[in-house]
């Protein structure tokens, strides 16, 4: 390569990276990641509007840390955090639940936000973006069915208000960096994950929920719910494999892409309240519920499967991490430390 050729590529070791919405479930785990890697300094953006402070407890006092707060919605705040970094990760959001309860909020934090991100990574010269969309991309409702890939079209009929919010500003995201890209050569990789599980869960994913919510009625003696026969498919990605999957889109030289992110296979609810039992080591048999009223579902048209080939041919990434293992070291967690409480 001459040195007049452009490249999107980051080494991560000696390197400087910003993770914004940083105090997160898949911010804490990418940050060690980057850290373990030996990059030179992670800077943590967060404005703690989910009370995540416990999230990266760990990392207060690391030399090589730095936490700030900040609001995305502010520029000049970002502007101020946004200085002297490589590569910036893009995590804060507000996903279904949150949407749900205040779309204001949540489309101020998904769209203006992630306006004031880009805004000031071009401003500051940053290399790479990353940015952390989602497969509600894909929507929600009777049309989504089969294999999901990159070119899969949106669905929203039958979908509740607030995931067809939530998957049209992570489209509205996507569409703001191609622009960005185009306009002013701001190198980025879409990462679209499907739903993230692992070491600090939270309860703010709602098909996650399927998980903890499982355990913790496990836990106190009780039958796990299962909604209707449970054959609904659900999708979801260990947060290890999501942290390397970050990495691996700012070292990679891929630019102005998507993919998607998803573990090595689909399960049905009813498959998965059973291997929590069994992982758990508590046997109890679930009970078949109707849905509760009031409470946000993301409901599919049949079985489905998210593609995540594309990933691996565009940033050299694919799951290690089974639905068993995953789990097994989510249950560790939760019983080894203070699991983060419910919101
Ligand atoms: N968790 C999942 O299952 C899942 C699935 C698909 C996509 N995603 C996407 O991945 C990203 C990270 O998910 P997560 O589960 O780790 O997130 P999370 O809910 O744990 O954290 C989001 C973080 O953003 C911060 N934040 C919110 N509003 C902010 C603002 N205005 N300014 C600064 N910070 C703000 C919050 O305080 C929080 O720490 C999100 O963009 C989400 O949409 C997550």
């Amino acid at each position: 390569m001459t040195s007049t050729q452009r490249t999107a590529s980051l080494a991560i070791p000696g390197g400087r990276f910003l993770i914004v919405g940083g105090a997160s479930l898949v911010g804490s785990t990418t940050a060690d990641l980057l850290l373990a890697q030996g990059a030179a300094e992670v800077v943590i953006l967060d404005n703690f509007s989910f009370g995540a402070r416990e999230t990266i407890a760990h990392l207060e006092g690391n030399p090589r840390v730095r936490i700030e707060t900040a609001d995305i919605t502010r520029l000049p705040q970002l502007l101020r955090a946004i200085r002297n970094v490589d590569g910036v990760i893009h995590l804060a959001a507000m996903m279904t639940i949150s949407m749900d309860r205040d779309p204001e909020v949540g489309l101020e934090v998904n769209i203006d936000g992630v306006r004031n991100v880009i805004a000031a990574c071009c401003a500051n010269g940053v290399k790479k973006l990353v940015f952390a969309s989602s497969n509600a991309v894909y929507g929600y409702g009777p049309g989504v069915a089969g294999e999901l890939v990159e070119t899969t079209p949106f669905h929203s009929a039958g979908a509740p208000p607030a995931a067809v919010l939530y998957g049209a500003s992570k489209i509205i995201g996507e569409q703001l960096c191609r622009d960005a890209f185009r306009r002013y050569g701001l190198d980025y990789v879409i990462l679209r994950y499907s739903t993230v599980y692992g070491e600090r869960q939270h309860y703010r994913a709602a098909n996650a929920l399927y998980i903890i919510e499982t355990h913790d009625r496990l836990k106190q003696g009780l039958a796990p719910r299962v909604l209707g026969d449970g054959s609904e498919t659900k999708h979801f990605v260990y947060v290890g494999d999501v942290a390397r999957a970050n990495a691996l889109a700012l070292a990679a030289p891929a630019s102005d892409v998507a993919v998607n992110l998803s573990g090595p296979a689909p399960v049905t609810t009813l498959e998965l309240v059973n291997l929590v039992a069994e992982v758990a080591g508590i046997p109890i048999a679930p009970e078949h519920v109707a849905p509760e009223p009031g409470k946000v579902r993301l409901t599919t048209g049949g079985a489905f499967r998210i593609a995540h080939e594309e990933a691996e041919r565009v940033i050299g990434w694919k799951p290690e991490v089974t639905m068993r293992e995953g789990i097994r070291r989510l249950i560790a967690w939760r019983e080894g430390s203070k699991a983060l409480a419910a919101e």
